[in-house]
């Protein structure tokens, strides 16, 4: 029997776990034995308990990896667990290899087959173990509720005995699967909602989900779907036009991404002075520098009396939904993992070819070995 252990996760501020008693139950019942540590499931309100019921172990961590060929995490392993895992243990999990490229070292050391979930490719057959989207679509979500809730402002508009209120004005720049959440979210509260991107094929999504679309004369779609940097002649003509939509908003939700660089700068100083007191800015690109000149990542700062919140690890704000989605892709891509009751992945398949960071002690991801060489 292939034996799955799950940490409970010791990040700062993380609060999901890699399993939920649902997928756990599932996965027993296809044959697999779960390991968790005591407390796994608590910050998301999934006792020990229910994790027994679904015919998992529960024990503390010193004896957590014996015996166990696969681990699922959330966050990256510490370096003391690497420690405890036999040669050969399949980790899986979101790995940042860039954070911490002295970590990935040890793992190929240990001869670790690092699985980074956020590596998986996003071809059609790898939906459904795509952690990327199904926690950017709960980082979305929460960061429309935090331009809600920060705004000295109503989102819809409400006519009452006491005067008429009209809907808030906000503008989502970033429209990938955050983006898009954002809007939908702040539609149903009722904003008035603006979208900006860089892609072209941003803007249908948007339009479809009852956005308005800032359109510029910048198309930078790169590669795999994602956007590529902007040239200055087009980030030039990106400031100039966006300086203006800023102005009149009373919240902006910032989630663009280029992969593999800082977040691209969207909101200048200056742009941010042009704004009313009691707008709000919600940074989601906190985490990898910013959207806003200004943002302090885990802080919310007021500039002549504009909020710019930089909030961090999203998902974790709602640990039970953020969890069961992420244990669903985790469950998902544990079938490419097992054949016959035994560990035996096929490494020439393309999603666990391109998540694969560290295998057979070479670290097997080009950028990642780049980075190490040169760390
Ligand atoms: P992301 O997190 O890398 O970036 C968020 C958004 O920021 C993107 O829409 C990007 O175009 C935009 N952006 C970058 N630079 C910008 C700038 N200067 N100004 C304004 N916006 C800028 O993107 P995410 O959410 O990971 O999605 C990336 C792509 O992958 C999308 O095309 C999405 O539809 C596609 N996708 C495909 C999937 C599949 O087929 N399995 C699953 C999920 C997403």
């Amino acid at each position: 029997m292939v034996l799955i252990a799950v940490p409970k996760e010791t990040a700062l501020g993380e609060r999901r776990v890699a399993l939920t008693p649902e997928v756990v139950g599932r996965l027993v019942k296809e044959g697999w034995g779960v390991r968790l540590e005591v407390g796994a499931g608590l910050q998301a309100y999934f006792s020990d308990e229910a994790y027994r019921s679904a015919g998992a172990e529960v024990v503390p961590r010193d004896q957590l990896f014996q015996g166990a060929q696969v681990v699922f995490t959330v966050q990256p392993l510490e370096r003391v667990d690497l420690e405890r895992l036999e040669p050969g243990t399949v980790v899986a999990g979101l790995m940042y290899p860039h954070r911490d490229p002295a970590r990935v070292q040890a793992m190929a050391s240990r001869q670790i087959s690092a699985l980074a979930m956020e590596l998986v490719p996003r071809i059609t057959r790898a939906q459904s173990m795509d952690v990327l989207s199904s926690q950017a679509t709960v980082a979305g979500y929460v960061a429309a509720l935090i331009a809600a809730r920060e705004s000295s402002r109503f989102f819809p508009m409400l006519t009452t005995a006491a005067g008429t209120i009209r809907p808030a004005k906000v503008m989502v720049m970033g429209v990938g699967v955050a983006g898009l959440q954002a809007i939908a979210t702040a539609r149903r509260l009722g904003a008035n909602v603006w979208a900006y991107d860089v892609r072209k094929a941003a803007a249908e999504q948007a339009l479809s989900l009852g956005a308005r679309v800032i359109e510029l004369p910048i198309s930078a779609e790169g590669e795999g779907g994602y956007a590529r940097e902007l040239t200055e002649e087009e980030k030039k003509i990106q400031h100039e036009a966006l300086a203006k939509e800023v102005g009149g908003m009373d919240a902006v939700i910032t989630t663009a991404q280029i992969p593999g660089r800082r977040a691209p700068i969207l909101i200048t100083q200056d742009m941010v002075a042009r704004m009313s007191p009691g707008a709000v800015i919600v940074d989601l690109a906190a985490e990898s520098g910013g959207n806003c000149e200004l943002t302090k990542p885990g802080e919310t700062l007021e500039l002549n009396g504009v909020k710019i919140v930089g909030p961090l690890n999203l998902p974790s704000a709602l640990s039970v939904h953020a969890s069961e989605m992420y244990a669903k892709n985790l469950y998902n891509l544990s079938k490419l993992l097992i054949k016959d009751g035994q560990l035996a992945p096929d490494w020439s398949d393309e999603i666990l070819a391109g998540a694969l960071l560290t295998h057979q002690g070479e670290i097997t991801h080009a950028p990642t070995r780049a980075l190490v060489g040169g760390a």
